[in-house]
């Protein structure tokens, strides 16, 4: 399998302030691959620093084999890059459908918006039972199905998503992870940043661990999973009953 994405060398943050240090992630085309880490570790800025929403003070990204290092979000989103942040991801006074529509505003003409609206339906059937609701109704679980369901509008190849499982409780939790793995199944790559490691890694080929703004370990999620004792304490599993 060959790389989709690639993120070399990345020192990023805010202001004058380097939050993530030296940091590398391969993704490879059609796998999910987990950024976990505790709270205040560095995730989100990881993925920030890729869109240009963190500062970027050194490292390179590599989409498809193409330096896109410092490139502007919407031409990222427009060549198969789609992004959802954890909060804020939906138009709570828009409904579903219009949530949808924003976006495919890449898409020509409403024929091709129609076709991707009724895939859409298809992979998230919850969704279409509900599209004249307005988002800011919609429960935590169904919120984080809309915004995934929104970046996916925009066909994406590889898929970055933000805490997706964050405050959500176990039955929601599952239905995201089904519908991650079924999102796979199409051929897109994941990366999915969360604190729920356990979770996240269960759907995962491979995965990262960042601690403090650094790397502390990566490897096959299979064997992240199995890390002796002494690691899981680390990673804040036991503590959390994860
Ligand atoms: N916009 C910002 N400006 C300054 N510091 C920030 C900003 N966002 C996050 N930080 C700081 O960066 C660190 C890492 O945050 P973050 O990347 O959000 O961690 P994680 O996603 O792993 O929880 C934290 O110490 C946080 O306070
Ligand atoms: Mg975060």
């Amino acid at each position: 399998m060959s790389p989709i994405l690639i993120m070399e060398d990345i020192d990023a943050g805010y202001g004058d302030v380097v939050i993530v240090h030296n940091v590398s992630i391969r993704v490879d085309e059609g796998e999910i691959v987990a950024i976990v880490g505790p709270n205040g570790s560095g995730k989100s800025t990881l993925l920030k620093s890729l869109l240009g929403f963190a500062r970027l003070f050194r490292g390179r990204a590599f989409y498809q084999g193409r330096d896109v290092t410092g490139m502007a979000s919407d031409k990222l989103v427009s060549l198969g890059i789609g992004y959802v942040p954890q909060v804020d991801n939906v138009f709570a006074n828009l409904t579903i459908a219009e949530n949808l529509d924003m976006g495919a505003y890449h898409r020509k003409g409403r024929d091709s918006i129609r076709a991707g609206v009724a895939e859409i339906y298809e992979m998230f059937p919850e969704l279409g039972a509900r599209k004249d609701s307005l988002a800011g109704n919609l429960s935590g679980g169904e919120r984080q199905m809309l915004a995934i369901a929104r970046a996916m509008m925009a066909e994406p190849k590889v898929l970055l998503l933000d805490e997706p499982l964050a405050s959500l409780s176990p039955k929601p939790t599952k239905v995201i992870l089904s519908k991650l793995e079924k999102i796979e199944e199409t051929g897109t790559a994941i990366v999915i940043v969360e604190q729920n490691v356990r979770k996240a890694l269960s759907v995962s080929k491979r995965g990262y661990v960042l601690v403090d703004g650094v790397c502390a370990m990566e490897g096959d999620a299979d064997s992240l999973l199995t890390e002796d004792v002494s690691k899981q304490r680390y990673l804040g599993l036991e503590a959390k009953g994860y």
